[in-house]
């Protein structure tokens, strides 16, 4: 039976998927490279340095670490003034009734996002109460799609593998459930998922139900 949920942050809790891509397109563009949507799909669930060294790859920039390193603040605090947005309106749709529905039914609850703003975000939000668990990817090596942040949300709220579900909006994550071998759900349209839905309000239909709160 299913225990607890791990859940990603940006793009399945919070709307500030979009946020990290704005930061990112401007970042980029002083380097004469324009982000599209679709680069934008490899840049998600991946960590703030893999994502500007995937950026500067598309030009074949390497940058000595004090400027590459400054580039990172930059984007960070880009990505930082965009939260001054962030309000009740940014928790993605179906998303606080789950949480509540989980809290309600015993259902432990952790955090696996690659975000180091993450507990920033989870307060401003006023979420932090239904979470039992916050994974921190500053102490994970291997960031997404290997498992080990998966593996440690598990470990941090006491669960086995197959005891937890992941939801997921990026491959990465994804593929990262995969290879931990635990379920999960994606959001959009993944590979390697038990199932995709289409949005998250969807959390909230039978199908998830019956996964989740059965038995
Ligand atoms: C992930 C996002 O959740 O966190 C990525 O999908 C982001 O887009 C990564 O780069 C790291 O986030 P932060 O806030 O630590 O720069
Ligand atoms: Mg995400």
């Amino acid at each position: 039976d299913i225990k607890g949920v791990l859940f990603d942050l940006d793009g399945v809790i919070a709307d500030t998927a979009k946020y990290h891509y704005l930061a990112w397109r401007e970042v980029a563009k002083r380097y004469d490279i324009e982000l599209c949507e679709g680069f934008n799909e490899n840049l998600k669930g991946v960590s703030r340095r893999e994502s500007l060294e995937k950026i500067l790859g598309i030009k074949n920039i390497v940058l000595p670490e004090e400027e590459f390193k400054s580039v990172l603040k930059e984007k960070n605090e880009l990505y930082i003034n965009y939260l001054e947005e962030l309000g009740e309106d940014s928790i993605l749709p179906g998303i606080k009734e789950f949480l509540i529905d989980l809290k309600r039914s015993n259902k432990r609850v952790a955090v696996a996002s690659a975000s180091k703003n993450a507990p920033y975000i989870l307060e401003k939000l006023e979420l932090l109460k239904y979470i039992d668990y916050i994974a921190d990817p500053g102490s994970i090596e291997r960031g997404k799609p290997e498992p080990d942040i998966f593996l440690d949300a598990a470990r941090g709220i006491g669960l086995k593998t197959d005891e937890v579900v992941g939801i997921e909006d990026s491959q990465a994550g994804v593929d990262a459930l995969y290879r931990a071998n635990m379920l999960s759900i994606g959001i959009g349209d993944l590979r390697n998922s038990l199932y995709n839905l289409e949005s998250t309000g969807e959390l909230l239909d039978k199908k998830t139900r019956r996964l989740i709160f059965k038995g």
